[in-house]
């Protein structure tokens, strides 16, 4: 595990100043308003490129827009097919298999339900033998695909102000990479397990770096969890004490919110 947090202590600042943006931002009365807004981005990117590249996250938060999407594709055969996705993260070390591995979350909430092309489905291996390697096939491969067109975002709870798994101390430079679960993290994660004990210690994830090269960048948040970090994101200090306020040295991010997540923004 040694050679993982070391590279995570090379994390440096960028000495230039990047330029700053206003992202768009959606406040929506409920939770399913949320849902639909964010699916339909996804839906009109599928249908205006049906050969796009996505980058999308997993967790509680896009539920419900994967169940959207499966809809679409059930009710106006929305074509998958064509498609590249890249997930942004996914635990280390874990089975593939795990039901808690986001491999496994994201086969049951979306892939088996639609058209995809199973090998255009890029998740890391929590498998792997070696996250760093891992690491470094991720980021190739993303390499070969890049630019995203449209990554989709979530965001970590409380203070963590996570994207991806980029926790505090991400700087804007960083790429894919294994990272520690940061303490607040691990509280919330590890009720996703049947054994809380089984949570791992780390996850493979793409780095803000990575997540920034995408043409357009969506953050979806709901509920009054997310209501901190929404606000220090968008309003706080651009910098690693809160990865998220990274998005707003990006030109286009559009933020969807209820009115709980928003309820700390004027
Ligand atoms: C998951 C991911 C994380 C989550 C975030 C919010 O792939 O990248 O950044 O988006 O931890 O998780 P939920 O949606 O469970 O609140």
């Amino acid at each position: 595990m040694s050679d993982y947090r070391e590279s995570i202590r090379k994390e440096r600042p960028l000495d230039e100043q990047l330029p700053i943006y206003q992202p768009d931002i959606i406040v929506l009365p409920t939770a399913e308003e949320v849902d639909q807004c964010a699916a339909d981005t996804i839906i009109q990117q599928i249908r205006s490129k049906p050969d796009s590249i996505l980058t999308l996250p997993t967790g509680s938060t896009p539920k419900g827009v994967y169940q959207l999407l499966v809809d679409a594709y059930r009710t106006t055969n929305l074509d998958f097919s064509q498609l590249t996705i890249f997930n942004l993260d996914e635990y280390w070390p874990i089975p593939h298999q795990h039901p808690s591995s986001y491999a496994y979350y994201m086969m049951e909430n979306l892939y088996r339900h639609v058209n995809v092309n199973p090998s255009n489905i890029h998740i890391p291996r929590g498998d792997a033998p070696d996250a760093h390697i891992e690491a470094q096939r991720y980021e190739e491969l993303l390499k070969q695909h890049s630019p995203v067109d449209l990554a989709v975002l979530g965001i970590g709870p409380g203070t963590t102000c996570h994207i991806g798994f980029n926790e505090k101390g991400s700087e804007l430079n960083s790429r894919v990479r294994c990272m520690p679960l940061d303490v607040e993290t691990r509280q919330t994660n590890s009720a996703f397990f049947t054994n809380p004990n089984e949570l791992p210690e780390g996850a493979i994830t793409q780095g803000i770096a990575n997540i920034l090269e995408a043409q357009n960048i969506v953050l979806i948040a709901k509920g009054p969890a997310k209501a901190w970090g929404i606000h220090r994101a968008l309003t706080g200090e651009i910098n690693a004490d809160a990865p998220a306020s990274f998005l707003r040295n990006h030109p286009n991010v559009t933020v969807i919110l209820d009115q709980e997540a928003a309820q700390l923004l004027e």
